[in-house]
């Protein structure tokens, strides 16, 4: 385990089971629908594709990265756009895929964003989310597992750019940020 982590909260293993029952779960959900699975860049590269390969259906992929954070722990609220999709909206059924939810502030802005493009219909899938943490609008329709209000990194998800490649969802030490 790497040594900044002080315990494993989601194991490689969980994560596995997570994928299958999302993927088994949307895969129901959108036969009948035209299917774009949004990635929100950085957090959600090993989710996502993980995620997608657990979904039998014919879909497209897309990203869009956003910024909210600066090198701290918390949203600062002002979201910003610095990658947005290539393609245009109209007809599909987007699915944004998120690595973690915790104030809601940014995908509160993202799916407001998109509801003015035409999209058909949009839904939210996230690994990770702090509930207790919700101070925007927005609740969450595939949910990997709910965590604890602490500072979570693996898997995708970055301290300062950090710990995105550790296969396991751990939580940081504390002393490493405060
Ligand atoms: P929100 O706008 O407060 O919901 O923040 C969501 C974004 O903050 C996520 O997409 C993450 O990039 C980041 N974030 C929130 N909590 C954590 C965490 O515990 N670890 C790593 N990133 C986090
Ligand atoms: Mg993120």
């Amino acid at each position: 385990m790497n040594p900044d982590v002080e315990k494993i909260l989601v194991s490689e293993e969980q994560l596995r089971e997570i994928n299958m029952r999302l993927g088994k779960q949307i895969t129901e959900d959108y036969k009948d629908k035209n299917l774009l699975v949004l990635g929100i860049l950085k957090g959600c590269v090993f989710f996502m594709t993980d995620l997608v390969r657990c979904i039998d259906l014919p879909l497209s992929i897309d990203f869009m990265t956003v910024s909210s954070y600066g090198s701290g722990t918390r949203s600062s609220g002002r979201v910003k756009i610095t990658k947005d999709i290539d393609i245009d909206l109209d007809g599909y059924d987007v699915l944004i895929v998120e690595d973690i939810l915790d104030s809601g502030k940014t995908l509160h802005y993202v799916s407001q964003i998109l509801k003015t493009r035409g999209a058909r219909s949009i839904k939210i899938a996230t690994l990770l989310d702090k509930p207790e943490r919700r101070v925007a609008p927005i609740t969450p329709d595939y949910v990997g597992c709910d965590v604890p209000d602490e500072f979570v990194v693996g898997y995708g998800l970055d301290y300062d750019q950090k710990y995105r490649n550790l296969p396991y969802i751990g939580q940081l030490r504390r002393s490493i940020y405060e």
